[in-house]
């Protein structure tokens, strides 16, 4: 008797703690999202042409996709969501040079912001994707981020949420969820999330009439041959909307932060160019305000420190782009900034700021209420 209690205190022990290894990873909590009767207009009327996307936003796609985005179950042990890495309030960025993942591991590299996804074609640091709806799908199975070893185990784990079978029904038609309508979902919603409320994209449509003083003297700056940051963070035309979305020409470059890189980053780069190293690519500058630190380590904290590295503090590498280069001396530029150059270039900068975008309802944590 005494030893049939012990067993089953054992075998009730071994159920507990089955049960709460589960619940610690894989295991689907249900607290639902809270979405609004009549869905948001993610493509509302008012969007300057200059920020339409390649791909019109559909609204139910894109419903969907905030869920996705906010839900911790897309990760492996439900720790993290895309917006634990890109929040709302960070302009879609992270605050920290590295991201903490869903063990608790940090990223390689720094989380950049989101907005305006929908103007370029070329995304992560090192270029590797060149297609929003393959590019999402990247950090679920990524085993520092989220986590998921391959995609049949998380499309298991949401065809077991009830919210989910609901909304794939009545979004796709199919009462099964499928890794090409997750896909498609978030990168719906990405693409809606656009800076249409910056002074910069209120002036674009009238020649920056809206600028002040510094702002356009800035611009100026910015666009000179003397600087170049225009050749590289380029205004992007022809149906591409505007730029500073980053790729000009091969969309990455090596702008000179070290003399050897550790991570030696753009892999097909570095394939054309026999060992080129430290290409990496043009960051997106919407939001630059908010999204520090700065570039793929996060090694710059303020705006200033990224002034003061073009200014002054451009290493010689042998991959080292021409737009850096004192064409006379052959050697990285030094721009000899003054003090008031250096305001105007920043004030030119902030034009890129859209504080709306990081309170914006339909952009917001469904789960939050
Ligand atoms: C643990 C942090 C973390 C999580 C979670 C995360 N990301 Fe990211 N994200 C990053 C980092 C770091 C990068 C840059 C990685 C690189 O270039 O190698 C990045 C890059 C991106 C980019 C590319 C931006 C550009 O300009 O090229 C997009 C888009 C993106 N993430 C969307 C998502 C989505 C959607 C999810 C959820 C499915 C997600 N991220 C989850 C950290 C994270
Ligand atoms: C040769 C092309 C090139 C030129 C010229 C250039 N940049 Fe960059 N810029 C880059 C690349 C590439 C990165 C990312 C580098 C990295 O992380 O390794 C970057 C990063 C940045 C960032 C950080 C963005 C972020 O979110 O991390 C800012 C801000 C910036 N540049 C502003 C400027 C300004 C201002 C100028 C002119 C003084 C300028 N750039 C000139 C290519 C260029």
């Amino acid at each position: 008797m005494k030893k049939h209690l012990i067993s089953s205190f054992v075998l009730l022990c071994a159920v507990i703690f089955i049960y709460s290894c589960q619940k610690e990873t894989n295991k689907p909590t249900e607290k639902l999202p809270l979405l609004p009767e009549q869905t948001y207009d993610y493509n509302p009327s008012d969007i300057p042409d200059h920020l339409r996307t390649f791909n019109f936003t559909n609204n139910e796609d894109a419903t969907l996709g905030r869920v996705l985005f906010y839900d911790k179950q897309l990760s492996y042990n439900n720790q993290v969501a895309c917006a634990s890495c890109h929040s709302q309030q960070k302009a879609f960025a992270d605050d920290v040079a590295f991201s903490k993942g869903f063990s608790g591991e940090l990223t390689t590299r720094n989380a950049m912001t989101i907005a305006n996804m929908g103007l370029t074609n070329t995304f992560l640091w090192d270029c590797r994707s060149n297609r929003l709806e393959d590019m999402v799908l990247l950090p679920i199975q990524n085993h520092i981020e989220m986590g998921f070893e391959n995609l049949t185990l998380l499309e298991a784990k949401l065809n077991n949420i009830s919210y989910y079978k609901r909304l794939f029904t009545k979004i796709y038609n199919k009462n099964r969820v499928e890794r090409s309508d997750i896909a498609q979902a978030l990168a719906s919603f990405v693409r809606s999330i656009n800076t249409k409320n910056s002074k910069f994209d209120q002036g674009f449509q009238t020649n920056f009439s809206n600028f002040n003083a510094d702002e356009m003297a800035g611009f100026n700056l910015f666009h000179s041959e003397r600087l170049a940051c225009g050749n590289c963070h380029v205004e992007s035309k022809g149906g591409q909307g505007d730029g500073y979305n980053g790729p000009a020409g091969n969309g990455f470059a090596n702008n000179g932060l070290e003399t050897v890189y550790k991570d030696k980053g753009v892999e097909q780069a570095r394939m054309t160019i026999s060992n080129g190293e430290g290409f990496f690519k043009v960051p997106n500058l919407r939001n630059t305000e908010l999204t520090a630190p700065y570039m793929h380590d996060g090694r710059f904290k303020t705006m200033e420190e990224v002034v003061e590295h073009y200014n002054k503090g451009i290493q010689s590498n042998k991959d080292l782009d021409h737009n850096l280069i004192d064409k006379m001396t052959g050697k990285p530029k030094k721009m000899n900034l003054t003090d008031t150059e250096k305001r105007q270039l920043i004030a030119f900068l902030k034009t890129f700021t859209d504080k709306t975008l990081t309170s914006d309802v339909k952009f917001s944590d469904p789960f939050n209420y």
